[in-house]
């Protein structure tokens, strides 16, 4: 089963409980809200507050991707805020295991991941404490950025390392990805696609771009 998730990032904030709410009447089930710092990343977006104004809005499960340093000073305000999951960066969290622990002790999915350059050993031992292991295939900070073609071996690595360790956990991909780049993914073993500009753009609706992207992957599995 192949999630497509969009993320909030390239959505019209101007209208963006709208935005979500397409989403979830086109289908959708999860959504992604790109938390950056400007210090993580080189980009400002938004704290838990905007988790806590989609919140009433919809059923979807609302996912925080904290591109954040310090990311341990917040989680539990995204968690009250009503986040059902919240992805950190290996990058930013020393205490990774405890981090996802405590995401995890407060009823929320933990997710890790890392940057396209951190090599994917620095997370091998934590593993068996996330929901899912989301690799990014752009370098995080904007959206409509270039799917970097060389991160595909990269989840295939992913995938023997969860296999070895006798781990069933999600891989999800962030960054670049739209009809071309699906089928390449899932081919490589990602099960959740992360998509923001293929998703909210002013070309076509977020239900036909939703159908598109889904339609891309049908007849593809991980080989
Ligand atoms: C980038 C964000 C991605 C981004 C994806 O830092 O984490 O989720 O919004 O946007 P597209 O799909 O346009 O590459």
């Amino acid at each position: 089963m192949i999630i497509f998730e969009p993320s909030i990032l390239s959505a019209d904030m101007a209208n963006l409980g709208d935005q979500v709410r397409q989403v979830q009447d086109a289908g959708g089930t999860i959504v992604q809200v790109d938390v950056m710092d400007g210090q993580f990343v080189p980009n400002l977006t938004f704290g838990a507050m905007v988790i806590r104004a989609l919140r009433p809005l919809v059923e979807l499960k609302l996912d925080a991707h904290l591109m954040i340093v310090e990311p341990e000073r917040f989680i539990d305000e995204f968690a009250a805020s009503g986040a059902d999951r919240i992805i950190v960066h290996q990058e930013t969290c020393p205490m990774l295991k405890e981090t996802l622990q405590h995401i995890r002790s407060l009823g929320v999915e933990a997710g890790v991941t890392l940057n396209p350059e951190t090599p994917l050993v620095t997370i091998a031992d934590v593993l068996s404490h996330a929901d899912v292991v989301q690799v990014m295939t752009v370098h995080p900070g904007f959206g409509g950025q270039k799917f970097l073609e060389d991160q595909l071996p990269r989840i295939r690595q992913l995938r023997a390392m969860l296999a070895e360790q006798g781990l069933n956990i999600p891989i999800a991909v962030d960054g670049g990805i739209d009809e071309r780049t699906a089928p390449l993914v899932v081919e490589a073993g990602a099960t959740i696609l992360i998509a923001g500009s293929s998703i909210f753009n002013s070309k076509r609706s977020v239900a036909a771009s939703l159908a598109a992207l889904n339609a891309s992957v049908v007849g593809i599995s991980s080989t």
